[in-house]
């Protein structure tokens, strides 16, 4: 709900259990008032503080009132250059060379429903959403700076994005504009929590205390990428899981973004998220605009818990689009690391014929099919099918997999070429970077300049002739390397800061342009594994390949890092083959199992090499994930214990909305002689109900939360053990 005061320029923002708040003062500047746990009403402008501090100067229009400064004042949108010397949330330079911003605010607009950012990924919606846009301009300058929220009561959730307009006569460079800018008055100590880490190792979680000065984390690699992600959380220092304040925002973009936070002189602390200002620099033209990504923020009064289950509920309600409208998605057999390049029909049929009996309903044909594909120095660009490989084509090939009741699925990379390909003989012109300059390679290929639409429209023209040959319900978008060399052809030595933003545009659009063409078609994301797991390719691709890294027990980390923002439906998850090929580690197959259906459940290995009774287990795995498969990709997500304490065990739960159903997982660590007795808590269980347990005994609620479950000592007698515990109410 949006309530305005508009004798008084207050404009409050409340969600279920939040409320967000700014006000317009007597100057005209937009003050932050407060952000946190649902407050009734009223202006709280009375929270904010003056006082004269030495060397925070002073507005021209406030005199020598000496105790009113940009310096010290909570901003909604935080200036440039006259007098905030904090993070600025915009920097522009007309072509007077100046780089001041002052922006004032000069009027709002209130709206039913949701906002729509044109080209860019959004939470979508009806009637739940309400809309405020708040007016703001640089009078000097004639810069106009529109200030976008949707609120979404029922989800806590507030977005937020901006527009910036060029009103005046002059050419504006745009060289910073966050999408998200926070202050907190509150003077208490907070921590920042980052998740971060690499290729096969994606989103660790990272917690450290704010110290004077500034924290971020941020990625230059045109990717959101492996290593930081545009999701960051601050809380109270006392946060936990079910406890604290805490705040987290998520930038709807899948390029370089910067997420920094400030802790100030008065220990005030300011949040800021947007795309880097690492070039970055957009020209505008008289009358031109420019937009950026939406941030989402949701603020939790109790804890890191609920704040993850608002975000599954908003990213799986009003972010991702379901091809399959709420059908369950298909349990997949993924050819790549069972084969690499290595393959042909009859070995990929043979892939697949192991797999049908089981359960397994998709098989996905990985990276290997097309041109002259047959290891990752050559062949990218060129979307026709390898006949040596395959016969006859995928005409030939598909309807063999459909005769063993399964559907198809294919992956492709469609923003890279590889030297070694037609395309490239035909085109060296159409990858990102300067003439005259050696190109920088990753994976042994180049990057197709995806801010032309000349070059996308002919690489979507050959993907689309695949797609149309065949029935295909399944696609893999990779993307396998960061981007370098970061140059078009296509824009003037003036415009080069636009080239990674306009990339990025131009892979959403493509995407968007796929998703409309194709409906029907389920689309994976995946970037060399979870190097752009962010909310901007969640708008398109439903699901997204979690990590290149397979392994069980990285994955307890990876999923639950992951987990702090992104719904459990969301993480693609594979049953591989061991010893793990990343780790070189071997745990069983229950418990990669039960690993592995904590996300889009498949498997990756080559079923033809397990034994009778590891067959019958994958049999009552498929079986068992798709009886569930409510609880686990629509259930309330529990987090029971964090796998980076190196505890004894980690577990983690779903709960039905009317908590007469749940279902926990459990995987225990190394183990040691003498193993201590162990109770798993639960949680989100209706205290006052009895439950059993995988069909036996009776187990009220409030025990189960309270005292817990003791874990049966046999659990601690190997390493990496699992188990399921399935609760229903009696
Ligand atoms: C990336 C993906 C893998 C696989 C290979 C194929 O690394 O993350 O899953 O598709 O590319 O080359």
């Amino acid at each position: 709900m949006i309530v305005l005061d508009k004798e008084n320029n207050v404009f409050t923002l409340h969600t279920q259990n939040t409320t967000y708040q700014m006000k317009a003062d007597e100057y005209c500047v937009l003050l932050h008032t407060y952000y946190g746990p649902r407050i009734r009403s009223g202006d709280l402008s009375c929270l904010i503080q003056y006082a004269d501090r030495g060397l925070s100067p002073n507005p021209n229009e406030a005199g020598h009132r000496r105790d009113y400064s940009l310096d010290t004042l909570p901003q909604e949108y935080s200036t440039c250059g006259v007098g905030d010397f904090r993070l600025p949330s915009i920097e522009f330079e007309p072509e007077d060379g100046s780089r001041l911003a002052d922006l004032r605010y000069v009027g709002f607009e209130l709206r039913k429903g949701k906002y729509s950012l044109e080209g860019l990924p959004s939470f979508w919606g009806g009637d739940e959403w309400e809309t405020l846009i708040i007016f703001m301009e640089d009078a000097a300058s004639q810069m106009s700076v529109e200030l976008f929220y949707g609120v979404l009561e029922n989800c806590d959730l507030i977005t937020r994005a901006v527009r910036v307009t060029n009103r005046g006569t002059g050419v504006v460079r745009l060289r910073r504009c966050a999408s998200l800018c926070l202050d907190f008055q509150n003077d208490g100590d907070y921590d920042f929590i980052t998740f971060d880490g690499c290729h096969a190792l994606e989103r660790n979680l990272n917690r450290s205390p704010l110290r004077p000065g500034i924290q971020s984390v941020e990625s230059v690699r045109g990717t959101s990428s492996h290593h930081h992600n545009p999701f960051v959380i601050l809380c109270e220092r006392q946060a936990s899981e079910d406890y604290g304040i805490c705040y987290g925002t998520a930038l709807v973009y899948s390029g370089n973004f910067l997420a920094a936070v400030e802790r100030t002189q008065l220990e005030h602390n300011r949040l800021l998220l947007g795309i880097n200002p690492y070039h970055f620099c957009w020209t505008l033209e008289p009358g031109a605009s420019f937009t950026t990504p939406e941030a989402a923020m949701i603020c939790s009064p109790s804890g890191f818990g609920q704040m993850s289950r608002q975000y599954h509920r908003a990213i799986r309600e009003h972010l991702i689009h379901d091809p399959l409208q709420g059908r369950q998605r298909p349990v997949l057999i993924n050819n790549w690391e069972a084969t690499e390049f290595a393959f042909n029909a009859d070995k990929l049929v043979d892939i697949a014929s192991s797999a049908a009996p089981l359960g397994i309903e998709l098989f996905v044909m990985d990276d290997g099919w097309f041109g002259t594909r047959d290891s990752d120095l050559g062949g990218l660009g060129d979307w026709t099918v390898n006949e040596n490989k395959l016969p006859g084509g995928l005409k030939a090939l598909v309807p063999r997999i459909q005769k063993l009741g399964m559907s198809f699925g294919i992956w492709i990379e469609p923003e890279m070429v590889s030297e070694d390909s037609s395309l490239y003989r035909a085109h060296p012109d159409w990858v990102l970077g300067p003439p005259g300059r050696p190109h920088t390679r990753g994976r042994s290929q180049l990057t197709l300049d995806f801010s032309r639409k000349d070059v996308r429209d002919h690489v979507y023209a050959d993907l689309r002739k695949v797609l149309d040959s065949a029935s295909i319900s399944y696609v893999k978008w990779d993307m396998n390397r960061s981007l370098t060399d970061v140059w078009s052809a296509a824009l003037p030595a003036d415009r080069q800061g636009e080239v990674f933003h306009r990339y990025i545009l131009g892979v959403y659009d493509m995407l968007d342009q796929m998703r409309q063409d194709y409906p029907h078609i389920l689309i994976e994301g995946c970037t060399g594994g979870g190097g752009r797991f962010d909310a901007g390719m969640l708008y398109y691709t439903p699901q997204i390949w979690c990590s290149d890294n397979t392994d069980a027990v990285d994955r307890l980390r990876i999923q639950y890092g992951t987990s702090f923002c992104y719904p459990v439906s969301t993480m693609g998850a594979h049953v591989s083959a061991v010893p793990n090929a990343q780790t070189g580690r071997s745990v069983s197959i229950r418990t990669r199992g039960v690993v592995a259906m904590s996300g889009t459940f498949g498997y990756e290995m080559d079923l033809n090499n397990t034994t009778p009774e590891e067959k019958k287990l994958i049999r009552e795995q498929v079986a068992f994930f798709k009886e569930h498969y409510h609880l686990i990709q629509r259930g309330d997500y529990y987090r029971l214990s964090d796998p980076f304490q190196g505890g004894p065990f980690t577990a983690w739960e779903y709960v039905s909305p009317d908590r007469k159903e749940a279902l926990v997982s459990l995987v225990t660590g190394t183990t040691h002689a003498s193993p201590a007795f162990r109770t798993l808590r639960l949680k989100g269980l209706d205290p006052a109900l009895c439950y059993r347990i995988n069909g036996e005994g009776r187990w009220p609620g409030d025990m189960l939360m309270n005292a817990g479950w003791p874990i049966p000592m046999s659990l601690f007698q190997d390493d990496y053990q699992a188990a399921q515990l399935y609760l229903t109410t009696m």
